[in-house]
């Protein structure tokens, strides 16, 4: 090892799923658990993972270790699909979609125009993301590029793998939160430039939905994504059915929601919808060849009463899928608490959603919705090394729980159903240490 690389080691109880899965019943298989395993980090990658006896013998005399012996480690959760200046306004009460935004939303995020605050707000999330063991994000900012620079800033002190990008949005908001077609394209070009693969940083195309842009608009984003192909689109779908319902009056044209997006060319392998609530059978079909990805937000669906959405229509049409906490429509941080409501939105539909399905989808389910799975989601060498440790016995009744938990996999189905940031001892990113309960 030369002496300037930064080498990290940590063992414990490690848990992944060791290879890329396209059905849900082939998950089990690949789940890979390593009881008392040790991983060696070298700037910033995973160059080894193995068992403590078979690695022990590699070891210098003196090296660090950071052990946690009982604690679970497992690769970052990856939220896809959240609003870092919504973060002040979770749990605002009694709106659905269209009036919750007007009543309380755009309110609040006319307050990111100034840079002080944004940086505050994105301090703030950002500890939020880390305290609930995520370490990787698609954020929406706001209309503001202030807002976006506020947040990449503070991402970069972190290393964090973040994708995030400025609002677009030309009507149907108050003025203060309005752009231009020209202004959207024009600013969204300035920070692709500045932030889009600076250290970890990823921009997003982000019209907030079709409602609130205009075809002129769109046409520029589009024309942005063809300029920078490898930046992604982010927005939201089908979420609503007053929303569904405007969405057609203003697009006459088109055969329905997604293809306002697909025909401006905002559909693609790096396009993430939030919601797909009431997708229709020709946008799943659009969804699947076109490669686009759903963020599935089950707090957000439930918070806003805007319907329950249909998990293993993903499988069977093959559509990439991720968990989105959507916050702050969604009312927790947590992919646990994420994880807990979605089993909970698939029993109401007959549906099961197993253990190792719900780990699939909040890290390599997750990295493979944001196109990131070569280096995100599980502990394959090589890859980026963002991870959590969790306890499993965080409160006493976890811990009478766990005491009775009959398999591997029944304990992560009571910690999904359970846990919350109270289980995240520690969360790494990039190799180092950036949260720790209890010792902030
Ligand atoms: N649709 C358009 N804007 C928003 C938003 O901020 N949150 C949610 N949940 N849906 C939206
Ligand atoms: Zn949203």
């Amino acid at each position: 090892m030369s002496r300037s690389t930064q080498q990290t080691i940590v063992r414990g109880r490690f848990l992944d799923i060791q290879a890329l899965v396209t059905q849900a019943d082939q998950i089990a298989q690949n789940v890979r658990y390593i009881e008392d395993g040790v991983m060696i980090i070298e700037d910033g990658k995973i160059c080894h993972l193995g068992t403590w006896q078979d690695t022990q013998s590699m070891l210098a005399q003196d090296a660090q270790i950071e052990h946690y012996p009982e604690q679970l480690i497992i690769p970052g959760f990856i939220d896809t699909h959240i609003h870092y200046p919504q973060t002040e306004m979770v749990g605002a009460y009694g709106e659905q979609l269209l009036s919750w935004l007007n009543t309380y939303t755009f309110p609040t995020e006319l307050q990111f125009k100034d840079p002080d605050y944004a940086a505050k707000i994105a301090q703030f999330f950002l500890q939020e993301l880390l305290k609930n063991g995520t370490t990787t994000a698609l954020v929406f900012c706001t209309v503001h590029p202030e807002s976006v620079d506020a947040l990449f800033e503070a991402a970069e002190a972190l290393q964090m793998r973040l994708i995030a990008g400025k609002v677009l949005m030309d009507r149907h908001a108050p003025d203060g939160l309005c752009d231009t077609a020209e202004s959207a394209y024009s600013e969204s070009k300035a920070l692709i430039e500045k932030w889009h693969g600076k250290g970890r940083a990823l921009y997003a195309i982000t019209p907030r939905f079709a409602p609130t842009s205009t075809p002129e608009q769109l046409e520029k984003a589009g024309q942005l994504k063809q300029e920078y192909p490898d930046v992604y689109v982010h927005t939201h779908l089908s979420e609503n059915k007053d929303e569904i319902a405007w969405v057609k009056s203003l697009f006459p044209e088109q055969k329905g929601y997604l293809d306002v997006y697909h025909h401006y060319g905002l559909t693609g392998e790096r396009s993430v919808f939030a919601h797909c609530v009431h997708l229709e059978d020709a946008e799943w079909q659009c969804m699947h060849e076109t490669d686009s990805a759903i963020a599935f937000c089950p707090t957000s669906n439930l918070f806003l009463g805007s319907g329950l959405f249909p998990l293993k229509k993903t499988w069977e049409k093959q559509v990439k899928v991720g968990l989105g906490t959507d916050i702050g429509a969604g009312t927790s941080f947590s992919q646990l608490q994420t994880l807990n409501e979605a089993y909970k939105v698939q029993q109401l539909q007959g549906d099961k959603l197993s253990a190792f399905e719900s780990f699939y989808h909040a890290t390599l389910g997750g990295a493979k919705a944001l196109n990131l799975d070569d280096k995100l989601g599980n502990f394959e060498l090589g890859k980026e090394a963002d991870f959590v440790v969790l306890d499993l016995n965080a409160t006493a009744l976890q811990q009478l729980r766990q005491s009775n938990a009959k398999s591997l996999e029944d304990a992560l189905f009571a910690l999904f159903t359970m846990g919350d940031d109270r289980n995240v001892d520690a969360t790494y990113v990039y190799g180092q240490k950036v949260y720790r309960k209890n010792h902030q």
